[in-house]
């Protein structure tokens, strides 16, 4: 099924493809799980805020088409596992592209946001050219933390947005911990 639908990207185990309107319910079960959503300021979401969020997610950015959460699927099975991605935002008056990913707790620990995200990271540097990335993180979240530096996303600093305080982790293209990546370097492709 996966095959017909917009694929970004695909690694041993995964797809992460565009987002599509019949995605709802899955990704609502995600949403209104309090298991899934703990760490996310404005916590569960019903199916009408779900609903908006997926909507402007098949919109896409305005600016930046090429970025946005994609549904994370089980090759395999075609199961929705979650959903992972880009997100630009304006922090501090700069810009920065947010790696982000959400997992069904019920496959949390098989090491699939890491195989995702380091897909990410790679498309992101050698695909999409960017520089830098970011992960803003609860301390509290051990399990996006390790995700995190398992990507080679180191402490930046403490920031405080709206929602509180929170952990800045980033990345660089040329940073080191076998994710120094280029355009056309072989360790690009994923
Ligand atoms: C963060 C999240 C995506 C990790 O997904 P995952 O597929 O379980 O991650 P992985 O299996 O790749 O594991 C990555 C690391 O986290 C650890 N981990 C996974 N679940 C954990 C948990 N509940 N508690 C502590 N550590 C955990 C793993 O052991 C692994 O670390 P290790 O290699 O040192 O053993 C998942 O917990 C999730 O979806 N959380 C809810 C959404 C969220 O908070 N997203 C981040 C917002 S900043």
């Amino acid at each position: 099924m996966t095959e017909t639908l917009d694929v970004v990207l695909e690694t041993e185990r995964l797809v992460l493809r565009r987002l599509v309107p019949d995605d709802l319910p899955a990704l609502h079960a995600l949403y209104r799980d309090p298991v899934a959503r703990r760490f996310f300021p404005d916590g569960t979401r019903t199916l009408e805020q779900t609903r908006e969020e997926l909507e402007w997610f098949l919109q896409g950015h305005p600016r930046h088409p090429e970025l946005g959460l994609w549904a994370t699927v089980e090759r395999a099975t075609g199961t929705f596992l979650g959903r992972c991605g880009l997100l630009p935002w304006t922090i501090d008056g700069v810009a920065e592209v947010e790696l982000a990913y959400l997992i069904d707790p019920r496959r949390w620990g098989e090491g699939l946001a890491t195989e995702a995200a380091r897909a990410i990271v790679r498309h992101a540097h050698a695909a999409l050219e960017l520089d830098r990335l970011i992960c803003l993180i609860d301390p509290e979240n051990v399990a996006s933390l390790r995700v995190a530096e398992k990507v080679g996303m180191r402490f930046d600093r403490h920031h405080v947005d709206e929602h509180g305080p929170c952990a800045m982790y980033a990345r660089s293209r040329l940073d080191p911990g076998g994710f120094a990546i280029v355009p056309g370097h072989p360790g690009a492709s994923s």
